[in-house]
């Protein structure tokens, strides 16, 4: 930039010729500077247009960094590498939701407090109960996360600090006690309670898959991997479901009826259930032999590679390298998964072709989770429900961030009213 140059933009608006300077800040423009450029007296202002929010930025926010085009994640600072490699998912969760890693002290707390509160009321038992044989984890974490609300009333009460210390201690914590149980009743087996002397990816192994035994006891490999796994997803900015965690959140809503709404947009197959289309279609692909078929395939639009794009990646997305170095470890344990070589052999085919390099068209986090999750015994149905228990510190952190932030208000974005004018009501034999 020149010494002349200022951090400014100037629009001339062509309707009247008039022109108008706005600050440029962060890279930005505040849309609401927008809204003084007018035609006339009685004009309400220019709007900006951005469905699917693809150029807005709707917050200020310390959490968490992506760099798409060099394809680099940070939370608070911190490389996703080091995080995945040194830290635990409890510690990270500390670090999304306090700004800072936890010191001895205040580490041990966190864990005692976590593992203290994995427990849910019998009655939340009883409307599990309640559900069909064979309805979706999903749907019935979606319910049960929002009526953890009612049991706690007191958590509408979102703007005193202690009040949400403690309700994101129970989210965290009864977040995979609501999941795991939801999975027991969709196999039609007995609930297998929390064990308070195991890790937090520990004891949810315990509850998804102890059945006899006096005491479970997890595979170390897998209980790492899983604890991995958790951090992996733990944030990503301004996604779907955050952004769904904030909106509901600015209406000072409690958190458990924003997370309810954020699991719920967490389901869709766009969003939390990619990489169970990663398995489908590696399963349809059949062998390695069918590769290179698939990749035409793919090329002439007839389907898309799942697990391969990202919207803001245009690198290789850092979770999919450390996902699939994980993956061979718990393949030590559990036998290779039979997909595995058809999904290496579709990784250097892509990585190798001109349609997929020029698009900048690389592995995301869904390629080789799913792998993992099917090798160690989880059914397709509970892929997104641990998508959602990773990502729930991301969703406290980002829903307190807004709710402390003095420059944001309830959201509720403008329309472009594009309906009929005034006309008056038809009565029904003239219709
Ligand atoms: N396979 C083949 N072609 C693709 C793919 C793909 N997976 N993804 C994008 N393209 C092509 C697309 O056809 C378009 O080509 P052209 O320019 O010739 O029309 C170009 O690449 C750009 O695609 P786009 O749809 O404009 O890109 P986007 O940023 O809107 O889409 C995406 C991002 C993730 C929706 C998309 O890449 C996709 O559908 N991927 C497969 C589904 C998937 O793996 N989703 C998981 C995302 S990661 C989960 C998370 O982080 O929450």
């Amino acid at each position: 930039m020149s010494d002349a140059a200022k951090d400014t933009l100037t629009v001339t608006d062509n309707r009247t010729g008039e022109t108008y300077e706005m600050p440029i800040t962060d890279g930005s423009i505040r849309t609401m500077d927008l809204r003084q450029i007018k035609v006339s007296e009685d004009d309400f202002g220019l709007l900006g247009y951005d469905p699917g929010f693809k150029n807005t930025a709707s917050c200020r926010s310390d959490i968490t960094y992506i760099d798409g085009a060099a394809g680099i994640l940070r939370y608070r600072g911190y490389p996703i590498e080091q995080l995945a490699e040194k830290s635990s998912f409890l510690e990270v969760a500390y670090l999304l939701i306090h700004g800072e890693l936890p010191d001895q002290t205040q580490a041990e707390s966190w864990v005692h407090e976590i593992t203290h509160h994995t427990f849910i009321h019998e009655n939340i038992k009883t409307f599990i109960d309640g559900f069909h044989h064979d309805a979706h984890p999903m749907g019935m974490l979606v319910s049960t996360v929002g009526a953890l609300s009612t049991f706690y009333p007191e958590a509408k009460d979102s703007l005193d600090a202690a009040t949400r210390q403690q309700q994101i201690v129970r989210l965290i914590a009864k977040f995979p006690t609501l999941a795991a149980f939801a999975y027991r009743h969709s196999i039609g087996m007995r609930y297998a309670y929390p064990d308070n002397d195991l890790s937090f990816a520990g004891n949810f192994l315990n509850m998804m898959y102890k059945t006899t035994e006096l005491k479970y006891e997890p595979d170390p490999v897998l209980e790492k991997a899983m604890d991995t796994l958790f951090i992996l997803h733990a944030d990503h900015e301004q996604n779907c479901s955050t952004t769904t965690m904030r909106v509901i959140g600015s209406s000072d809503a409690d958190p458990y009826s924003a997370a309810a709404g954020a699991t719920a947009a967490l389901y869709g197959p766009k969003h939390g259930g990619a990489n169970e289309a990663v398995l489908k279609m590696l399963e349809e692909i059949g062998s390695v032999d069918n590769v290179a078929e698939a990749v035409e395939g793919a090329k002439n639009g007839n389907f898309r590679l799942m697990g391969f794009g990202h919207r803001v990646y245009k690198n290789y997305d850092p979770r999919a390298r450390i996902i699939s170095k994980l993956a061979h470890d718990v393949f030590e344990v559990t036998g290779k998964n039979p997909l595995l070589d058809i999904a290496v052999e579709l990784e250097k085919h892509a990585l190798e072709d001109d349609y997929f390099v020029s698009r900048k068209l690389y592995p995301n986090v869904d390629f080789y989770s799913g792998l993992i999750y099917q090798a160690m015994g989880f059914p397709t149905t509970m892929f997104p429900v641990l998508f959602a228990m990773g990502r729930i510190p991301g969703w406290v952190a980002q829903w307190e961030e807004n709710l402390l932030d003095p420059e944001q208000a309830i959201a509720r974005p403008r329309q472009l009213y594009v309906g009929s004018g005034a006309r008056d009501y038809v009565d029904m034999p003239n219709r």
